[in-house]
């Protein structure tokens, strides 16, 4: 079994590059991203200059992650407003990039809407482009300081739930710093117990098939310095079985009116698992991934992603032989089954985390509820 002793007091930053930056050269606005397919062999930087870069960064999950798309989705109107693109074009298209995480259209419309109004008010396009950098600055930095209250949050719930301490958790996909402006979602709740020295065990999902917990969860663990041990997704069911788990904890890319979660593939029969086992399952997600307009799980769209992802393994690190540009893993002309998300329903999930606090038991009422807090604060 893969395992990582923990090497307390190591706490490094997951990478030497950041996940996303604005950069301003002579030659002209970018944006800057850490090219999420190349790790963990190689850190490795991703330079945009317009947003149709942007867009196929997007869709090669180059750039991924709920949080992280919408302030990626911010900065690309940004991008298309600098450098003199039309901006309502280059909006269409980065929204359209995805369509499950709600929070990229959240991110493009807040800098759209910016660069809109000052349009408007001025008439001075650079101006306009200067506001719409500030709205995705501002949301860089507010999803920043949403990660650090929802690891405060979430703690202080796995805290309630576990009274014991020393928290073995399960976690799915990823979602810590190299999804967000701060360190994350959930990843960032099963840190925040490690620093305060009560994770005894991260489990990490390896997530198939493009191996998110593998290559990324694992990654960011090892670098923090963090007890943790890679399973395969279909090895979850006898770890459950065997007692291992206190607490499942993972992110959301959309959650609907009703509580429905959307995320990773996989989460849902993780739900199922934990419900069988008498195990919390625990979303963290900060507000920009609640979705009023979308009433329940039903109306959410799964992004269906290729299937040579399935059918090959399709990484830089291995040699180029599949039609995908992967090795073959089942013979040529299989068709797969290949949605990139499932959807979860709120009564399988204990509780909702998010930095304005948890929501538990997960209903529409109390969700409208936790957004109209926000709203007054
Ligand atoms: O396809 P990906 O890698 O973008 O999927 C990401 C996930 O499913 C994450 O769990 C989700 O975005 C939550 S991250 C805070």
């Amino acid at each position: 079994m893969a395992d990582l002793q923990a090497r307390p007091g190591e706490d490094k930053r997951p990478s030497e590059i950041p996940a996303i930056r604005w950069e301003e050269p002579p030659e002209g606005p970018v944006l800057v991203l850490l090219d999420q397919t190349r790790l963990p062999a190689e850190e490795v930087e991703l330079v945009c200059t317009d947003a149709s870069a942007l867009v196929e960064a997007i869709r090669s999950l180059a750039v991924r992650g709920a949080p992280l798309l919408g302030i990626a989705g911010a900065y690309g109107v940004a991008l298309a407003a600098a450098r003199g693109f039309d901006v309502s074009e280059a909006a269409r298209s980065l929204e359209s990039a995805r369509p499950t995480a709600v929070n990229l259209s959240v991110g493009v419309r807040r800098a759209e809407a910016a660069h809109h109004a000052a349009l408007v008010d001025t008439g001075d396009p650079t101006v306009a482009a200067t506001m719409a950098l500030a709205a995705a600055r501002a949301l860089h930095r507010e999803d920043a300081e949403a990660s650090a209250r929802m690891a405060a949050h979430g703690l202080a719930l796995l805290d309630e739930l576990l009274p014991g301490g020393g928290h073995r958790v399960l976690t799915h996909c990823n979602t810590g710093s190299l999804v967000s402006g701060g360190e994350g979602t959930a990843l960032a709740v099963a840190l925040a117990a490690h620093r305060e020295g009560r994770l005894r065990r991260l489990w990490v999902d390896e997530t198939r098939p493009l191996l998110q917990g593998a290559r990324l969860t694992a990654y960011e663990a090892a670098r923090y310095g963090m007890a943790y041990t890679l399973l395969t997704d279909n090895a979850a069911g006898s770890l459950f079985a065997a007692g291992e788990v206190d607490a499942v904890l993972i992110g959301a890319d959309r959650i609907a009116a009703d509580g429905s979660v959307a995320n990773k593939v996989g989460s849902y029969p993780l739900a199922v698992l934990a419900r069988y086992h008498h195990v919390p399952f625990i979303v963290v997600a900060p507000l920009t991934t609640l979705d009023p307009d979308t009433p329940d799980g039903a109306a959410i769209e799964v992004e269906q992603r290729p299937g040579f992802e399935v059918t090959e393994i399709v990484s830089p690190q291995v040699p180029v032989t599949g039609a995908g540009g992967g090795v073959p893993v089942a013979p040529l002309g299989t068709q797969a089954y290949n949605p990139a998300f499932d959807v979860t329903p709120p009564e399988l999930v204990t509780a909702i985390v998010t930095e304005e606090g948890a929501v538990s038991p997960v209903t529409a009422e109390a969700l409208t509820e936790l957004c109209a807090r926000a709203r007054r604060a």
